[in-house]
């Protein structure tokens, strides 16, 4: 086992192409370890596959250099992101100019009826804002329109005063009515325009804007256990979800509710489902990666290590074993072991996953 290198605790949002920064996302892989592996275990031109994509961090670190990227994901939040960023628009322009259009056409469409949204998304907004945020949802809900979408949840909540929700946390949709209470701060529940807000947001989108390499760039919105990897690939750069430390579905909830309101409706907290989830998915994956993966070609997992009051559960194990079993051909070449490095990566209360272990196979 190796130390990660001390560079990969050092922050890079100052540094890395601002598309990583359209909208949060938990359990998100750090751009400048993701542009590392795929420097260290793949080539330009090579076909990198990511079939856990998340943000799409991995497959856009792909394309900036140069690398073309097949991405996968069940979660339909993962699939704005990663659509987004993968072929934005061109330049700043062309992005403000399709935000405009899209802002108009919001606007002409027939005022929403608050009743039939759920109380527990009203709480969240002022409700003049309210009815503008359904309005432009309905225009970025419309296929073409991901880039916007995920502008749009970008700014969804925070208690920042680019964002347009009441007080609220970032990452996770939470109100902070207690520390910022409606007497003393009322400023922050007055009714937010979205129009500067998400203008404002598509600049900020286009601050380091690197180039990409848009050929052969796609996303495919799937469990990985049905998942038809591409016939021929040269990489795989992944980070399967961790077992049961995070919840994707209630940590998403509001963006969810936006992109599609029947999506943010069950709650799933089954730890006993996840974990079995978890194994049938890398068992799967281990399976079907063996025909495809180029001679010589790497296979990098990311795996979270939780630590439980009452158990340990060592994922990185049982992804050697499956490996073992299923995919005979790949061989364990290093494991580099990693303190889970950025805040902004799981839940403050989230005391699961404290370590990170980048299992590196490569096929014989
Ligand atoms: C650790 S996150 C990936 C984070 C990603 N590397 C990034 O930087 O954003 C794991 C991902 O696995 C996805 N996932 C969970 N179960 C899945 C399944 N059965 N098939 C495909 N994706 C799944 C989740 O939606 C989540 O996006």
């Amino acid at each position: 086992m190796e130390p990660a290198p001390r560079w990969w605790k050092e922050p890079c949002a100052h540094v890395e192409c601002s598309l990583h920064q359209l909208a949060p996302y938990i359990g998100k892989i750090k751009s400048s370890i993701a542009g590392d592996l795929i420097e260290q275990y793949s080539r330009r031109g090579d076909l990198v596959v990511d079939p856990f994509a998340g943000a799409g961090t991995i497959p856009l670190e792909a394309v900036i250099r140069g690398r073309r990227a097949f991405a996968a994901d069940i979660s339909p939040y993962a699939r704005i992101l990663s659509q987004a960023k993968l072929s934005p628009p061109r330049t700043l322009h062309a992005a403000l100019n399709s935000a405009e259009k899209a802002l108009l056409e919001a606007e002409a469409l027939p005022q929403p009826d608050l009743r039939s949204v759920p109380h527990w998304v009203r709480r969240f907004f002022h409700p003049d804002t309210l009815r503008s945020a359904l309005r432009f949802a309905t225009v970025a809900r419309q296929p073409g329109n991901e880039f916007l979408m995920a502008c749009f949840l970008g700014i969804l909540h925070h208690q920042r005063p680019g964002f347009l929700s009441y007080p609220s946390s970032h990452l996770v949709p939470y109100l902070r009515s207690k520390k910022y209470s409606r007497m003393k701060f009322p400023e922050m529940y007055a009714y937010r325009e979205l129009k500067p807000r998400l203008l404002a947001k598509v600049h900020r989108t286009y601050k380091r804007f690197s180039k990409l390499c848009r050929v052969g760039a796609t996303f495919c919105q799937s469990p990985v256990e049905e998942l038809e990897l591409p016939q021929r690939f040269d990489a795989l750069i992944t980070s399967p979800p961790y077992m049961n430390a995070l919840d994707y579905g209630r940590d998403n909830r509001l963006r969810l509710w936006f992109i599609d309101p029947s999506l943010a409706e069950n709650e799933d907290n089954d730890v006993t489902q996840r974990r079995k989830a978890f194994i049938e998915g890398i068992m799967s994956l281990a399976t079907n990666l063996e025909s495809g993966l180029h001679r010589g070609g790497y296979c990098v997992f990311i795996v979270g290590e939780e630590v439980r009051r009452s158990f340990k559960a060592h994922p990185s194990e049982i992804v050697v074993t499956l490996m073992n079993q299923k995919a005979p051909s790949l061989r364990l070449r290093k494991v580099i072991t990693d303190d889970i490095p950025d805040v902004r990566r799981t839940r403050r209360e989230c005391r699961g996953v404290k370590t990170e272990h980048f299992l590196i196979f490569q096929r014989n």
